[in-house]
């Protein structure tokens, strides 16, 4: 594969392949996409001065977190509707995670469903929560996420409602606005101008498919899927409510899409095992500042010990080691595995995790780092 050396050699192969308004769904931000770039420009931003002369040395990438061991220090952020990027991708990611024993997030509105996907992560399963209004719905699916050996429930907190993403509607991608759009002739050619990603499509057989969520849908339902789904997930999370799935749910639970330490310790008083700080990749609010400037705050805030895990941004590596520096334990990374499925096919999503995993141990080895306080002594606080 060193035709893709980086993830930004994939992400233009990516594009290539997929129908733009499918492109436009995976891709936008909101707003002017201004939260999207600054996330890239603090990552930018964070420098190493490197120690000379530390002899040859392989970094150790093994990491414990939330009891369990991984290979690396990194994961698979949840993605709704990742199967219309990329078809099959629940499947190939999942079955990725438990080859290279990373974590995979599978997300509440994916289009696989839990039972098939936790079979497939063997143990390395994680199941996303956007909290449904209905009691009912949320604990059959927490009950269906512990049977399916789903081994931490990530709670996504930033989603009151949904997000504009104006580039989405321009280009008419098919969800995450209220009106579900028909197929239209504009798709149908963009369809066959992608020939890749339209005979991998064949497996959606047409449909866009919610499979955790289907079950629930009442028989007498009229309308499209998609609005009873935004009936049931918009804006109901609150304080109360978490507390509620906290009872409910007796493994690990992480709250994710935490910006500052005042939501960061009412998450920790309230038994939460660990916070995820991230911006939704840009996608939620384009006033958002940078998620990994909200990352030093909140370590300072919970105390070296609570589990933190960090998103939204991350292209590389050595992205991986600035959020490591800055106080996570665990990083996230979430459109990356997309371009990698969508310019490679079904082992995309492991050649995203040998970049990392390489350039990881790369940046280690000219940072004269062997684990992380060292990298963390390293961290050059100038920027
Ligand atoms: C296409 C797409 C769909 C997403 N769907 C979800 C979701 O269903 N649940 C969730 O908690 N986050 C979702 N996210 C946010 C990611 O989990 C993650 O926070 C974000 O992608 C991290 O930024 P990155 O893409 O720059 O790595 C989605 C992100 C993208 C790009």
């Amino acid at each position: 594969m060193s035709k893709f050396p980086r993830i930004s050699d994939l992400e233009p192969a990516a594009a290539r392949n997929i129908p733009p308004f499918i492109h436009a769904y995976l891709e936008a931000g909101t707003g002017n996409g201004h939260a999207m770039s600054r996330n890239r420009k603090a990552l930018d931003k964070v420098t190493f001065t490197p120690e000379l002369m530390h002899g040859r040395f392989v970094p150790n990438l093994e990491t414990k977190f939330l009891g369990q061991t991984f290979s690396m220090p990194f994961g698979v952020a949840p993605i709704g509707l990742s199967s219309m990027i990329w078809p099959l991708s629940e499947h190939h990611l999942g079955a990725m995670a438990a080859k290279l024993n990373i974590p995979y997030t599978l997300s509440t509105v994916a289009g696989a469903s839990i039972e098939d996907i936790g079979s497939k992560c063997d143990g390395f399963g994680w199941f996303q929560l956007y909290a449904p209004h209905s009691r009912a719905i949320m604990s059959s699916l927490l009950e269906r996420a512990v049977s399916s050996n789903m081994r931490v429930l990530v709670v996504t907190g930033d989603v009151p409602g949904p997000s504009r993403r104006e580039d989405m509607r321009k280009a008419g991608a098919p969800i995450g606005s209220r009106n579900e759009t028909k197929m239209n002739l504009k798709m149908l050619l963009q369809i066959l101008q992608h020939p890749r990603w339209a005979l991998a499509a064949l497996e959606l057989k047409g449909k866009l498919r919610f499979k955790n969520m289907e079950p629930y849908v009442p028989r007498d339902n009229s309308k499209p899927i998609s609005e009873f789904i935004g009936e049931q997930l918009n804006g109901s999370l609150t304080w109360e409510y978490l507390s509620e799935i906290r009872k409910h749910w007796k493994g690990k639970l992480l709250l994710k899409g935490v910006m500052q330490k005042s939501d960061a310790m009412k998450a920790v008083d309230m038994g939460v095992d660990g916070i995820v700080v991230s911006n939704h990749g840009g996608r939620q609010f384009d006033g958002n500042p940078a998620s990994i400037s909200a990352l030093p705050s909140i370590r300072q805030a919970v105390g070296p010990k609570y589990p933190l895990v960090f998103d939204s941004g991350i292209r590389s590596g050595l992205d991986i080691l600035r959020a490591l520096a800055l106080g996570a334990d665990f990083v996230l990374v979430g459109r990356p595995f997309l371009y990698g499925l969508a310019a490679i096919g079904t082992h995309g999503g492991e050649h995203v995790a040998q970049i990392l995993e390489e350039e990881i141990n790369n940046a280690l080895l000219q940072i004269g780092a062997q684990n992380i306080p060292e990298l963390r002594q390293r961290l050059d606080l100038k920027n």
